[in-house]
């Protein structure tokens, strides 16, 4: 299979070329313009010799689909070269990336330390269930470098945010955080799903692992469900032998391989293929792939349209008499504004807000209800606006006091913004705030006590 970019001009090319063309050329597969969908679970040996060298790893190729197929491989490199990363995995879900991810670093006994507003799943599965494998975990309040130093052990494995917290839309010191990590040897794992490589890319401010839910943003189109993983290529394993002796020694898990030395350029990526995905099979189907290179073909300009549409929604928002609190980067008086301004690029605000009613919960249940155009659902990223009550639903695992951690009212209404036209939008969320005619409830508010989710 080619590795080869399609030419020698593709270093150079912008996001909005790379979407298109990154790592496909089309004579090396049958002249075919469109990338195939390579719909095999097995590919052939030429002779047993072939086969041998293939399984011995002195020839590459794939061999069987559960740990690669061409139609993944263009969306690997095109993703890599998009965040400006060494090598991608592409896996069967957003949750597959993270978990594999933190499986490659992390095994019983170790622990790993998450540093902003996470994901409800994201949470659940790092405090909840890799505790029952035995990786112990710390979360620290978002901005208290004193805690996330005094949390760092020689345990630590990795150091897990999110670009722009999903929902709470603040947006991460990447490089505050990654430069304190790395004073202690600790890698740094960011979840761009909200940002997009459109408006940052966490690998240019210091993080070492970038993950996406492709679910999102990289399809666009709400019609399929899987995960990236992309190994910036920067971090200096060999100096943490003690931290990553899977990385570092031979692994047993496969040929006793050290994968520093074998796979110098991305030996995290390396590993989490042929250990973790190999053993545990979170493959991303073929034709899933092809759906995400569909979507990612228009990811630069579906950004754009949901930049300037966020804009217009936030606008709209914050004027009106039902809305307590409109909650994003973007609004004047966020914690975030100066340092979103440094980590977005091109001009673009994320495409994730939420906000509370003055009715609070009951408010947030009218409005919802009222919605006719948003979609009422719990995805975030499609073409289509979509709208959600967290407490309700993603976050409905997380106790009182961890809705409180992370910042999220029981009456918080997320929207994820689409690209429809902007008129249309503000006319639904309109008729649907006229109909919130709750009054204040007894539910907490982020004013009352919780802590504020920016
Ligand atoms: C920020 C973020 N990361 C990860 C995930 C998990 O992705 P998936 O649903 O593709 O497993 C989600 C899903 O909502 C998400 O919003």
């Amino acid at each position: 299979m080619s590795h080869a970019p399609a030419s020698s001009q593709s270093a150079a090319w912008r996001p909005d070329t790379i979407v298109l063309h990154a790592g496909y050329d089309g004579l090396q597969h049958q002249r075919s313009a469109a990338v195939p969908i390579y719909q095999t679970s097995s590919f052939l040996f030429e002779n047993a010799q072939h086969g041998a060298e293939l399984f011995d790893l002195v020839q590459e190729g794939p061999v069987y689909a559960r740990t690669g197929n061409p139609t993944q491989v263009v969306l690997e490199q095109r993703i890599a070269q998009l965040e400006g990363g060494a090598a991608a995995l592409a896996v069967a879900s957003g949750m597959a990336a993270i978990d594999i991810t933190l499986a490659t670093l992390a095994q019983a006994g170790d622990h790993v330390i998450l540093a902003s507003a996470l994901y409800g799943g994201t949470h659940n599965l790092v405090v909840h269930v890799l505790q029952g494998r035995g990786i112990a975990s710390t979360v620290v309040a978002r901005g208290d470098s004193d805690a996330l130093r005094a949390a760092i052990t020689e345990r630590t494995k990795a150091v897990f945010l999110e670009s722009v917290g999903n929902p709470s839309g603040e947006v991460a010191d990447i490089a505050a955080i990654a430069a304190l990590a790395h004073d202690h040897g600790v890698a740094v794992v960011v979840d761009n799903t909200s940002a997009t490589p459109l408006l940052i890319r966490p690998l240019e401010h210091g993080a070492d692992v970038v993950l996406h839910s492709a679910t999102k943003y990289i399809g666009g189109h709400g019609a399929v469900i899987g995960g990236l993983i992309v190994d910036g290529g920067r971090f200096d394993w060999n100096a943490q032998t003690q931290r990553y002796p899977q990385l570092t020694r031979p692994d047993p898990a496969f040929h006793h391989v050290v994968f520093t030395e074998r796979y110098p350029e991305a030996p995290l990526l390396a590993r989490a293929r042929t250990v973790m995905l190999r053993n545990a099979g979170a493959t991303l189907a073929a034709h899933s792939a092809f759906l995400l290179l569909q979507g990612l073909e228009t990811l630069a300009l579906r950004m754009e349209r949901i930049s300037n549409n966020t804009l217009a929604v936030l606008d709209f928002l914050q004027v009106q008499p039902q809305v307590a609190r409109v909650f994003h980067a973007a609004v004047s008086g966020h914690a975030d504004r100066e340092q979103a301004r440094r980590y977005l690029r091109g001009g673009l605000i994320p495409g994730l807000l939420s906000f509370e009613l003055h009715g609070g919960r009951a408010a947030a249940r009218q409005f919802y209800d009222a919605l006719q155009l948003f979609l009422r659902l719990v995805n975030i990223g499609d073409s289509k606006s979509l709208a959600a009550i967290p407490a309700e639903t993603t976050h409905h695992l997380l106790s009182d006091a961890e809705l409180a951690r992370v910042g999220i009212a029981p009456g918080l209404v997320r929207l994820s913004i689409g690209i429809e036209h902007p008129d249309d939008l503000l006319a639904d969320l309109g008729q649907a705030l006229k109909q919130a005619t709750a009054t204040s409830d007894s539910s907490p508010s982020s004013i009352d006590g919780l802590q504020e989710p920016a």
